[in-house]
């Protein structure tokens, strides 16, 4: 039988809980699509932090390259300095990994969930392409004068043609496989940050090669206005680490909220690693009650990555119909369903659901 190795990295808050939720639902498809998903679970995050010392220690590169795909929960505790065990564990993985795309859908399943007015569920459909290893993320740079009237604090964004060229060819490839517009959109700030012209030539240098895909900017500003006003003229976007980051959090709002909004940190061809956007929530920590949507749609995006599309697009088609029917009135801690029992639906409903691929 085919088997799929995956580490498991449960993390910190709700991370373990929704991960359980994920594995759940990714079980139940395995069963009826016929594959197998070994598993190794990992203690990392703020938790194993603060029992240890230890972050992620050096030869977890290496171990973690002997599995096909990483399925992440969530980090961040508020009882470690800010973005310490983020940027180890979550930066670490992408950086040390490079895994330079991160894919995260923005894709309404329910009229419902969209706080947008008169927007339906065909008018938000796009593919944000997030350059996942470079720019600000790079973190060069540092403060002086710590503490003083005279503190400087430096943070070089750095871009190479590599790096925007890949993340690029990256987003006309999904483009042109996709059945929407053929359009890819690129979002900088080339106007006011004259260094991202390398992304507007690259834009346009790769473009070359796609004739059959349309092209459009954005700077960043704008592009955040256009999600809002008009979410429908997007397709595919392209976009570097840090607009990314930003603008897929208001695209996770446009799609009902971080509840459902999950992500791919993808390298073709290597161990790549799926993880919900949204973070850790201390406070609902171990009360069941954290909507674990956002997970199993991650554990969606693994299925899809590992060459089980039939296996996504039931987890896909289940989710959908769920929300279709009301079922879930909310997609955050105040739906009145339990984390396990909102994984019990899904894994329920994917095996009930036709499979269009
Ligand atoms: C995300 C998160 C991370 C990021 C943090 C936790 C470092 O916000 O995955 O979007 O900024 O990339
Ligand atoms: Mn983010």
């Amino acid at each position: 039988m085919k088997t799929h190795k995956i580490a498991i990295i449960g993390g910190d808050g709700i991370g373990p809980e929704v991960t359980t939720e994920g594995m759940k639902v990714l079980d139940a498809v395995a069963q009826l699509e016929g594959f197998k998903l070994e598993r190794v679970v990992y203690p990392f995050g703020s938790e194993h932090y603060l029992k240890t010392g230890e972050l992620m220690p050096d030869s977890i590169w290496e171990e973690l390259k002997g599995f096909d795909a990483i399925f992440l929960g969530a980090i961040g505790d508020p009882r470690v300095e800010v973005g310490l065990v983020e940027r180890a564990v979550i930066a670490g993985i992408r950086f040390k990994l490079d895994l330079y795309i991160n894919l995260r859908p923005i894709k309404l399943y329910s009229e419902e969930l969209c706080p947008l007015k008169n927007k339906t569920c065909e008018d938000v459909d796009m593919l944000i392409i997030r350059e996942n290893t470079e720019g600000a993320y790079m973190a060069l740079g540092g403060i002086m004068k710590k503490g003083t009237p005279d503190e400087i604090a430096i943070c070089d964004m750095v871009w190479t043609k590599r790096g925007c060229e890949r993340a690029i060819e990256y987003a006309f490839e999904v483009a042109r496989k996709r059945d929407k517009d053929k359009k890819v959109t690129l979002i900088d700030k080339a106007n006011a940050i004259r260094a991202m012209d390398i992304w507007t030539r690259t834009f346009e240098e790769v473009g070359e090669r796609y004739p059959d895909i349309k092209r459009e900017h954005a700077y960043i500003d704008a592009a955040c206005m256009w999600m809002i006003k008009n979410p429908e003229w997007f397709d595919v976007a392209v976009t570097a680490n840090l607009f990314g980051d930003i603008i897929t959090d208001l695209g996770a709002m446009v799609q009902g909220g971080m509840g459902i909004a999950a992500s791919g940190n993808i390298h073709p061809g290597k161990v790549s690693m799926f993880e919900p956007i949204h973070g850790s929530a201390p406070k609902y920590k171990g009360k069941n009650v954290a909507c674990p949507i956002a997970a199993i749609m991650a554990g969606a995006m693994m299925l899809d990555f590992l060459g089980e599309a039939g296996g996504s697009a039931r987890i896909e088609n289940a989710v959908t119909t769920i929300l279709k029917e009301g079922k879930l009135p909310s997609l955050d801690a105040r739906s009145g369903h339990k984390t396990s029992d909102v994984g019990d639906m899904v894994a329920k409903a994917v095996t009930e659901v036709s499979v269009g691929v």
